[in-house]
């Protein structure tokens, strides 16, 4: 299982410290991963201070473009450079306020596959899709168009339904199980795939959650943000293994 904090545009210095003192005496187990994604200017000194207690750095966005003339983008070269782990990719965040696009996605995640970091490609519908019921074909159709060609392994799809991030609501757990199953088998080929959820994960929903068996884990937004809460879903996680 993986527990991923996306801490978005939040969070400072001071408090990758407050983290690192939080995490001081808290154990982690080898079979529940913990990963955060904090600002670009953090990630160095965020794996400096926290990679000796076993926590995964991932960025949150990277460039399709390896180097080159692309103002205030970043590249996979330097993200691999300072040891991250992972790469959020196609963020629905990004996808509307960056214009990243299938095909975007696609080439951006390729390219970090060549540096060795696993791309989690974010997918999820919006609340006028659900409402057609046609999520199950909207998702097919993000997977085929975003998921790099000939990829065989290190690959983490986030399905993160629009209308859930930041709202409090989350689809029910039978909907949660189905569209996970969706995305696992239509990339059954891919080994050790993992399947995570995101959107409003919090303490009270998240035990639910991880017994769905097509659930691999979580990318938590605001819940990451209070270290304790966070903590919180880390072992609840933990207990499902159990
Ligand atoms: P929230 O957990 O705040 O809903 O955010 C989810 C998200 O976008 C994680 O990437």
């Amino acid at each position: 299982m993986l527990i991923a904090g996306n801490w978005k545009m939040n969070l400072k210095y001071e408090d990758i410290i407050n983290f690192k003192d939080i995490i001081f005496d808290f154990k982690l187990d080898n079979r529940v991963e913990m990963a955060i994604f904090p600002q670009f200017p953090l990630l160095y000194f965020a794996k400096k201070n926290l990679s000796d207690h076993n926590i995964k750095i991932g960025a949150q966005a990277c460039s399709a473009h390896l180097k080159g003339a692309y103002t205030g983008d970043v590249s996979v070269e330097i993200i691999s450079d300072i040891g991250c782990k992972y790469c959020l990719v196609g963020h629905s965040e990004r996808r509307e306020f960056h214009n990243e696009t299938n095909d975007f996605v696609k080439k951006a995640s390729t390219l970090l596959l060549t540096k060795n970091i696993v791309p989690i490609i974010c997918v999820g519908e919006s609340l006028e899709i659900r409402n057609k019921k046609v999520t199950n074909q909207f998702i097919k159709n993000q997977i085929r168009e975003c998921v790099p060609d000939k990829i065989s392994s290190n690959l983490i799809i986030a399905y993160e339904p629009l209308w859930a991030i930041g709202t409090g609501i989350i689809p029910n757990y039978e909907e949660i199980f189905n569209i996970h199953n969706v995305i696992l088998n239509e990339l059954s080929y891919i080994e050790n795939l993992k399947v995570i959820y995101g959107g409003s994960v919090n303490n009270e929903n998240c035990s639910k959650i991880f017994e769905l068996k097509t659930v691999h884990g979580a990318l938590i937004g605001g819940s990451s943000l209070k270290f304790k809460d966070f903590l919180a879903i880390y072992k609840s996680a933990v207990k499902q293994i159990i």
